[in-house]
């Protein structure tokens, strides 16, 4: 029998890269989401591109006894823990309702998982829980002191977890903090949605170069990076979604003898950091786009620079990324170009 994998917001972006490797890889897929930023549509086509269906069950993870049925009629023997909101500036504006879905929603599935003795869990973090660096690139050890509600919804949940760990030798948990995902899946079937103005850069462009905006605005030309442009540590989603496979790989490995449960927390990216213009000349390589931008003022709350040391990741899972800026420039592009409005039917 294949193993039965708990995937709560699996018809996102992330997640729905993820359920398709999932499912290309023979685990049984059961799917919790509530819909509240992607569309069931992303489901059907995963099915229709693996070849495989999945269960899908439209719940809230705050709703605990909802978690409880889905993780028996599933069978589960683990769950990897999307769902939740990420935006960082509504964040700011909406801090309850954050903590609510991020903390709140988290607690009620440990609560489950525990009345149904599931005992691995793969979580969402986000390089966001480093805050300023004192240090490049960031290693998990660096201290984390996040800027925004966002940020602190995710460290929290990584002390919850830490504890949770510690108070039972059975637990095996990983908390992966991604850097910046981008790209699509080569079909062009799946990709990145952003309901209204996108915040991140790959999709303005990519909506720039499809003729929805005028023009991009490079927020800062003035930071101290080589070209003045901020700098961050893109990585492919497929590169991401097959990250959370080698995690469910590494923690199916026996626990030790030391009377200890597993918590795992890595940094998820490729190492290397690329500016606004390196960003920008590989999207119009790739998508052969002119794409007009203009240098404004700098965004507030933004870092100069920041991108990932991923040598833990490649030593506790033997994962590391392997698609480049103008793969992920180039599957970006397919996917605008295929899908002009997304999945549409929103
Ligand atoms: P997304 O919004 O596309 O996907 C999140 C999914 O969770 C959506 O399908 C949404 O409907 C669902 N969801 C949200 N709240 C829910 C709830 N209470 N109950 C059930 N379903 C709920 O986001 P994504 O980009 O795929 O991100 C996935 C995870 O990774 C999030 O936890 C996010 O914070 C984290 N993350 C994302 C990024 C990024 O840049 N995309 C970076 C770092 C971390
Ligand atoms: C943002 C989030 C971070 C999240 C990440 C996910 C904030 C403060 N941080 O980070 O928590 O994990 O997204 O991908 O929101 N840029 C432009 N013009 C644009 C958009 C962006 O010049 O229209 C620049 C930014 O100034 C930055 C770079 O592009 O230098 C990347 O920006 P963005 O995609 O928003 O990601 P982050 O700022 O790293």
């Amino acid at each position: 029998m294949s193993t039965s994998i708990l995937v709560t917001g699996g018809a996102g972006y992330i997640g729905s890269h993820t359920v398709l490797e999932l499912l290309s890889a023979g685990y049984e897929v059961t799917v919790v989401d509530n819909f509240c930023n992607s569309h069931p549509e992303a489901l059907n086509r995963i099915e229709h591109l693996s070849g495989r269906s999945l269960r899908r069950i439209e719940a809230d993870v705050r709703d605990t006894s909802a978690l409880v049925n889905a993780l028996r009629i599933s069978n589960a023997s683990a769950v990897i823990h999307f769902a939740g909101l990420k935006a960082v500036g509504e964040s700011v504006l909406q801090p309850q309702r954050y903590y609510d879905n991020n903390v709140v929603g988290s607690l009620r599935l440990l609560e489950a998982m525990a009345q149904c003795e599931v005992k691995t869990l793969v979580f969402s973090s986000s390089a966001t829980v480093y805050g300023s660096p004192l240090s490049l690139p960031y290693r998990e050890d660096h201290p984390l002191a996040p800027t925004s509600p966002y940020g602190h919804s995710k460290s929290m949940v990584e002390q919850v977890m830490r504890d949770t760990v510690a108070s039972d030798a059975a637990c095996r948990f990983a908390t992966l903090r991604y850097f910046n995902p981008v790209g699509a899946h080569s079909s062009g079937l799946i990709g990145e949605d952003p309901q209204g103005v996108p915040n991140n850069l790959l999709p303005f462009v990519a909506q720039v170069a499809i003729g929805k905006r005028e023009h991009l605005n490079i927020w800062g030309a003035d930071y101290d990076t080589p070209d003045g442009t901020g700098v961050r540590d893109y990585i492919h989603v497929v590169d991401l979604a097959l990250a959370h496979l080698r995690a469910l790989d590494a923690l199916a490995i026996p626990p030790s003898k030391t009377g200890k449960g597993q918590y795992l927390a890595l940094n998820i990216g490729t190492g290397k950091g690329y500016s606004v213009l390196e960003v920008l000349a590989a999207f119009r390589e790739a998508s052969g786009m002119p794409i007009p931008s203009r240098i404004q003022a700098r965004r507030p709350g933004d870092i100069a620079s920041y991108y990932a040391d991923p040598a833990k990741a490649k030593t506790h899972l033997g994962w590391v990324a392997t698609r480049s800026l103008v793969e992920m420039c180039a599957d970006t592009w397919r996917w605008q170009k295929g899908n002009p409005d997304g999945y549409q039917q929103r």
